[in-house]
């Protein structure tokens, strides 16, 4: 028992070191978060999904669309953070990565199909998903993660 006690405190005093610690670290646009990077990458594989759409070059859309419905995660530390920052808006948060995940996998399915209208009605579906988590949140995100100035 003694041991347990021993662990969960220090397990304790670790977040309040990680939360207070990254309170004062603010990001700039110079120093963003990894996030900020996978956005980059979302957007450039959205690009291929067009590029490639106007080639029907089915391949490439299957390839970028499912770069997408696999993105990279930020890292533990970064996503913490963010957790610590959302709350109780985590789930819903969440609900908006699951949400471009699964169209971005239907993408990847009609463009294997080479169903062109498909593809087409998908990606924009698949951009609804992304403009609907902006809208919702990122204001308030680069409001509480970077430097104001
Ligand atoms: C779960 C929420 C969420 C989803 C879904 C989402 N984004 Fe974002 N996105 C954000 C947040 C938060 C930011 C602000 C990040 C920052 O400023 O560091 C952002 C920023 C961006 C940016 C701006 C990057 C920059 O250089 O300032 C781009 C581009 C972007 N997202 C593309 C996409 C695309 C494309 C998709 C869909 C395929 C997508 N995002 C889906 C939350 C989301």
């Amino acid at each position: 028992m003694k041991t347990v006690s021993v662990v969960s405190t220090s397990l304790a005093l670790g977040l309040a070191l990680l939360t207070s610690s990254s309170l004062l670290r603010a990001e700039t646009d110079e120093n963003p978060m990894e996030i900020r990077k996978i956005m980059q990458g979302l957007s450039r594989d959205m690009q291929q999904v067009v590029a490639g759409t106007a080639k029907e070059d089915w391949q490439q859309v299957e390839q970028a669309a499912s770069r997408i419905a696999d993105h990279p995660k930020p890292p533990l530390s970064e996503k913490l953070r963010i957790v610590a920052f959302m709350g109780s808006k985590m789930a819903d948060f969440k609900s908006h990565d699951d949400r471009t995940h699964n169209t971005a996998k239907e993408l990847v399915s009609v463009a294997s199909q080479q169903d062109a209208h498909k593809v087409i009605s998908t990606f924009a579906r698949l951009q609804s998903t992304c403009l609907d988590c902006h809208q919702n949140y990122r204001q308030t995100f680069q409001q509480h993660f970077y430097d104001q100035d």
